[in-house]
């Protein structure tokens, strides 16, 4: 089987190749490496001592998607390309609806062409919106409030759309990922955010490193264990496995549109992970209390039994392994892919 990965060089695609690969398939990546490095999937090679084949491309380049297609023969797509930080979408808005919705567009207008029916898109936990109830179950109403988030749920509407038509063909599967942090456990791969990092665990080990002073506290007044934020944190090679099974299951000769939650199923405060990453790690990370950060929910986390029952994935490894190879990773590599 040959998975085409788009956005294979970023955080998730790289961990991904490396399960694809492993798994025996056959791995085309398609990147512009806007947000990551061609070293990344270098290393993805050395891992599993296997070649992946690069093409460096935009996902809204229809031409060069057209001449990845004629020359490969693509099973199923597996799709990571997007834009994805939270308050950059508000300040560019148009860039957004342009790299993940027109862009997907694109994409699969180019599989049709060519009779590709198959797609593993990543959505996200954000689609559920500021009222769902915890624990968040596929079926719940969704109502993404800010513009990254509408861009994941116009994505899914899309594509479930797509599945709708009279005879469809398309088998389209709807993954929304919780909270992924970790790396893989050979310290070779990671999440390398560019500048100063938005997400919590990034920027921990960041402050771990030396190269930020000390971590803000987001708030500690929320309604949760210790007033701090709490997230599903999912390791991002359990989140790779559950790619692995969802393509997989698109094997079979049933179309329509599957939606399921990839998370742990338990939360952690902001705290909680500090202390889990300072016992790692035997450093300790400086923090202040900062004032909420806007947009921010005072926890949540998945329902993740669909997942299990239809997919046979779950998460398995713990807070204590996503914290160590976060550290793992970051020490050997404080500057990144540089
Ligand atoms: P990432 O930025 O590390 O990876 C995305 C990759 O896509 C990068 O390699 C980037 O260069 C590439 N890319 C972006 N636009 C492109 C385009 N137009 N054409 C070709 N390549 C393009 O992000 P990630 O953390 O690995 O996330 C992967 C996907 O999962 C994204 O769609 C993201 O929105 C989604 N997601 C991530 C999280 C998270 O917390 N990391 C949570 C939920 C959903
Ligand atoms: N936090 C801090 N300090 C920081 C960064 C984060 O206290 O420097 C806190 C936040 O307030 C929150 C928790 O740590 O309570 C996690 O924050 P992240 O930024 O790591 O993650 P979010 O839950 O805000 O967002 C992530 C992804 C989004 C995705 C969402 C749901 O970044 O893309 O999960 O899947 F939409």
């Amino acid at each position: 089987m040959a998975v085409l990965v788009t956005g294979g060089a970023g955080y998730i695609g790289s961990h991904t190749c490396v399960e694809l690969l492993e798994a025996g398939m056959d791995v085309v990546v398609v990147d512009n490496f806007c947000n990551s490095k061609p070293e990344a999937l270098r290393r993805v090679e050395e891992i599993t001592g296997k070649a992946l084949v690069t093409c460096d491309l935009d996902i809204r380049d229809r031409e060069g998607l057209r001449k990845v297609f004629a020359s490969h023969q693509i099973d199923a797509v597996i799709h990571f390309a997007g834009l994805k930080a939270v308050g950059e979408s508000s300040q560019m808005p148009l860039a957004y609806y342009d790299n993940n919705v027109s862009g997907t567009v694109a994409l699969a207008e180019v599989m049709a062409e060519f009779a590709c029916f198959k797609i593993v898109f990543s959505s996200s936990a954000t689609v559920y919106g500021p009222d769902a109830p915890v624990p968040y179950i596929e079926t719940l109403a969704t109502g993404p409030c800010n513009v990254y988030g509408r861009t994941k749920h116009m994505v899914e509407d899309i594509l479930r759309d797509a599945c709708g038509i009279p005879e469809s063909q398309w088998q389209v599967s709807l993954l929304r990922y919780f909270n992924p942090i970790g790396a893989h456990e050979s310290g070779k791969i990671g999440e390398d955010p560019q500048g100063i990092p938005n997400n919590l665990m990034p920027y921990i080990a960041q402050v771990a490193v030396g190269k930020l002073k000390s971590l803000n506290v987001f708030g500690d007044d929320y309604p949760t264990v210790d007033g701090t934020g709490v997230r599903d944190y999912i390791h991002v090679v359990d989140l790779a496995k559950g790619h692995v099974q969802a393509v997989r299951k698109l094997d079979k000769p049933d179309p329509g549109c599957n939606i399921y939650n990839l998370g742990a199923g338990r939360g952690y405060s902001v705290l909680e992970v500090v202390k889990a990453f300072e016992q790692a790690s035997g450093i300790t990370i400086p923090y202040e209390i900062a004032p909420r950060r806007a947009g921010d929910l005072a926890e949540f986390y998945a329902d993740a039994s669909l997942a299990k029952d239809e997919l046979d994935w779950e998460a398995e490894l713990t807070i204590e392994r996503m914290v160590a190879d976060t550290w793992r990773w970051q020490s050997n590599n404080p500057k990144g892919y540089e």
